[in-house]
């Protein structure tokens, strides 16, 4: 009786641990599964930095330039880190025309050691508001689409259509 039992509860401990460490193990070996979670991912920092207007400065092709704005940096020749782009999407560039999305930005010292009161009288260099505030995971989530997408890569036919959501005439001249 005493070896049922035990054997049993083995039995539950081992389908417990098959359970548990098996399943997700499988997930990952799906490979379509990891590439569907990527789109969608893509495509949410796509539509994020979409609605925050980033493209508005940066132009849809990432390249940036002059215009509305002043001269927006390519986001495709940046070198910044990731650490630093979310930083830089947080706290904006005071003093330029990048504006900050986050919240909490100035209020506390998070941003360059800056707040607020540091630009007091100072219209010039006080940091701009971006268009619409982005949450921790939305920052990350835009700076993660610049780096699968944007930066250190050419534009491509691919990008352009993934960004007009099929292909338009803008996509034609692209290779
Ligand atoms: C109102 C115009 C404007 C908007 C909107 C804007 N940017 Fe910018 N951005 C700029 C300008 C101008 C610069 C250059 C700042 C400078 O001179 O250092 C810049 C710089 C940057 C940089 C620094 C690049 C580098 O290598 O130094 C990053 C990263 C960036 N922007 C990302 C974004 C993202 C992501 C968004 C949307 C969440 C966004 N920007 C929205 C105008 C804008």
């Amino acid at each position: 009786m005493e070896t049922i039992r035990a054997n049993l509860s083995l039995l539950f401990i081992r389908l417990f641990v098959a359970i548990t460490i098996g399943l997700p193990l499988n997930v990952f070996a799906v490979g379509p599964t990891v590439g569907v979670d990527v789109a969608r991912l893509t495509s949410y920092g796509l539509s994020t930095a979409k609605r925050a207007n980033c493209f508005g400065c940066h132009k849809w092709h990432g390249d940036g330039g002059t215009g509305y704005g002043g001269a927006a940096t390519s986001l495709r020749e940046t070198s910044l880190t990731r650490e630093q782009l979310i930083l830089v999407i947080k706290c904006g560039r005071p003093g330029t025309n990048m504006p900050y999305f986050d919240r909490q930005s100035y209020k506390n010292s998070e941003c360059y050691d800056l707040t607020f009161e540091d630009f007091a009288g100072d219209d010039h260099n006080r940091p701009l508001q971006g268009k619409k505030y982005l949450n921790a995971r939305q920052v990350n989530a835009v700076a993660d689409f610049v780096i699968a997408e944007l930066q250190g890569k050419v534009l491509t036919k691919t990008y352009c259509e993934m960004y007009f959501g099929g292909p338009t005439r803008e996509c034609e001249s692209i290779e």
